[in-house]
């Protein structure tokens, strides 16, 4: 029995596709997520900041310079922070040929691009609020946005979306103005801290260096806001030895840019 329940804790293991397949196309492009669609991947992550002009856009930096060509298109502009451009600046930009020449078209989406393509892709969305003490007011923003685009009804809530952020302020902001949304705090709490988490984080999403079976369990023990266990997630694992192993530790999910390699780890051992 005791195999059964670890073969089934597995089998259930979400596998999360870190800014999208972000090995095989420029991350949190829309590029990114037909990726992660085509290699037959549900869940995918991405990072959400705000223009000069209010727009809220997917990208992962606070500045644009290492995944676009600002420098070259704004010579004057350094240090190229996503909040000094506007979203008609930003539109201008190439956002793919620092991964690769067939690339050249991916833009930086607006988030309403990027739902629209990830409800068109029947995929789901664990949405990280990226540097949110640079954006004052930005979580009431995603979630008006969340609800026009018709990612707050029940279905969606229930299986369709995690809101995350390493910011704790953030993520309880979130869990405040819609209780039914997962939300889940970017960090590795101490035991001692973690129920102090749960009353407004249905999960800890953790790098994976300070991970142990003792604390995946630990985890596991405490109630979240919605009257369920705290859940696991593991970033940025890549490797499949390493896959198996926080697989052994029990984690629930596992955000990876080779949502490949995982995938056979965890199926071929
Ligand atoms: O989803 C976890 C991971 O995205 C957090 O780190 O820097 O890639 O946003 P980062
Ligand atoms: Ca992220």
């Amino acid at each position: 029995p005791a195999a059964q329940a670890g073969a089934t804790a597995r089998d259930r293991l979400v596998v999360v596709c870190h800014r999208g397949a972000s090995a095989y196309a420029p991350e949190n492009t829309l590029a990114a997520v037909d990726r992660a669609a085509a290699l037959g991947f549900g869940w995918i992550e991405n990072d959400v900041q705000r223009t000069k002009d209010g727009r809220l856009v997917v990208i992962h930096d606070a500045t644009l310079a290492r995944t676009t060509n600002v420098e070259q298109v704004f010579p004057g502009r350094a240090p190229w922070r996503v909040k000094d451009f506007t979203a008609g600046e930003i539109a201008r930009l190439d956002a793919g040929s620092w991964f690769g020449s067939r690339y050249a078209g991916a833009h930086v989406p607006t988030l309403t691009q990027y739902m629209e393509r990830v409800s068109r892709n029947h995929q789901k969305l664990v949405l990280e609020i990226k540097n949110p003490q640079l954006y004052p007011g930005i979580e009431r923003q995603i979630l008006r946005l969340l609800g026009r685009e018709g990612w707050l009804d029940r279905g969606h809530l229930r299986n369709r979306l995690i809101v995350q952020s390493f910011s704790a302020d953030s993520v309880r902001t979130v869990h405040g103005l819609r209780p039914g949304i997962r939300t889940a705090y970017l960090g590795t709490p101490r035991v001692a801290e973690l129920p102090s988490y749960a009353r407004f984080a249905d999960q800890i999403n953790s790098a994976q260096a300070p991970l142990s079976a003792g604390y995946v369990s630990a985890i596991h023990t405490i109630q979240g806001p919605h009257a369920k266990p705290m859940k696991v997630f593991a970033w940025t694992v890549n490797r499949a030895d390493d896959a198996r192993r926080l697989a052994g530790f029990g984690v629930d999910g596992i955000i990876t840019n080779t949502p490949d390699v995982v995938r056979r780890a965890l199926n071929g051992s």
